[in-house]
């Protein structure tokens, strides 16, 4: 496998002008809007990864019997590119995401992409789409690498030979159209997201593809996001939307996470595996374990729960506001965002657009 493949550079001839990515930029929304360029990489068993590009953004021709379109043989990553106070532009630890792909391409039987070719990738198509880097506060050029099975065939006894890794580009405002406002949840007891030996832990497009049902129930009982159980006693808790949970135990000098251990059935978010390094610095321990709904919620009724969010790239953290199920509700402290959520937010968001140092090296 060769990481140190050239790219061919192929610049679009059909870029939007100055004034029209501007409208863009003013309210790009979330995932409306792409750049002017996109990467293509191909894999083919016994030649590895060839002919890499750099590509005007557009469709993609793809022959009907692709696998992925019959078996969902995919895997995709998000992540964000920044614009600093001093003008210049980062990603936030690429290489955690370019591992997990790796890891996911495992479980999915893909072909693993060498770590400083995807890290690469990013980089020339942001350096290539500079402009299109949001300078608005809170605002980010969301980077979607994504990777399927092109090989033409329909036979399911084995994994594909063909693969396509391209990288697209979006100019993001906030994941949640109306700000930071606590969302209300709904416990999906019909639904479940993963189970144990499943694909959970890997970024792969059927996972979100099965939570769409329990996401549509959810919004019918008048919730935002749903909140996944283990799929074995429908007790434990999961993950919420598309994202991870955390849950705030205590208030003040006090106050303590506990975040549901990664048992294989769980997304390793990066969100999720960065607040565990930086809240133990700020004085916050962190636990990774189990919680139950019935814990959760006697730990809201007594008080011993404050806060609780949902942390995730695209939402950063989502203050968790109300909880309900078939035969429960209840909220969580005033149904405010809590002060630890909103810390724990500003500390990482400092560090990405650096505003605040960077000790662990996660700007890139
Ligand atoms: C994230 O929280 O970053 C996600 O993975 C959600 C994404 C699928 C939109």
């Amino acid at each position: 496998m060769s990481s140190t493949l050239d790219f061919d550079i192929r610049l679009s001839e059909r870029r939007r002008s100055t004034a029209e990515r501007e409208a863009i930029l003013a309210d790009p929304g979330w995932g409306q809007y792409f750049t002017d360029h996109m990467i293509t990489i191909r894999y083919a068993e016994g030649k590895g990864w060839h002919d890499a590009r750099l590509e005007p953004y557009g469709p993609l021709a793809l022959d009907p019997a692709s696998q992925v379109l019959h078996y969902s043989q995919e895997l995709f990553e998000g992540l964000k590119a920044y614009r600093q106070a001093d003008g210049a532009i980062v990603t936030f630890r690429p290489y955690a995401n370019a591992a997990r792909m790796n890891r996911s391409a495992r479980r999915m039987a893909m072909p693993e992409i060498p770590e400083e070719l995807f890290v690469r990738s990013l980089e020339l198509l942001v350096e290539t789409d500079r402009d299109w880097v949001p300078t608005r506060e809170g605002h980010s050029l969301y980077l979607r690498p994504f990777m399927f099975a092109t090989t033409r065939a329909l036979g399911v006894n084995s994994p594909a030979d063909e693969y396509l890794f391209v990288v697209i580009a979006s100019p993001s405002g906030n994941y949640y159209a109306k700000g930071i406002r606590p969302v209300s949840v709904w416990l999906s007891q019909d639904y479940t997201r993963a189970a144990p030996g499943g694909t959970g832990e890997a970024k792969t497009g059927g996972n979100y593809a099965a939570s769409f049902a329990g996401q549509a129930q959810a919004v019918a009982h008048g919730c935002d996001q749903v909140v996944w159980l283990d799929a074995i006693e429908h007790r434990w808790v999961e993950e919420v939307g598309s994202m991870n949970l955390v849950f705030v135990y205590g208030s003040g000098a006090d106050a303590r996470l506990l975040t549901p251990a990664l048992t294989g059935t769980l997304l390793p978010g990066i969100t999720r595996d960065s607040l565990l390094k930086l809240a133990p610095d700020l004085g916050i321990p962190v636990e990774e374990g189990k919680i139950s709904i019935d814990e959760w919620q006697t730990g809201c009724e007594s008080g011993e729960i404050t806060e609780v969010f949902g942390c995730g790239t695209a939402a950063v953290i989502s203050p968790v506001g109300s909880v309900k199920g078939a035969d429960r509700a209840w909220t969580i402290g005033d149904g405010e965002p809590g002060p630890v959520s909103m810390r724990l937010r500003e500390e990482l968001i400092g560090i990405q657009y650096g505003n605040r140092p960077d000790p662990y090296g996660w700007v890139h």
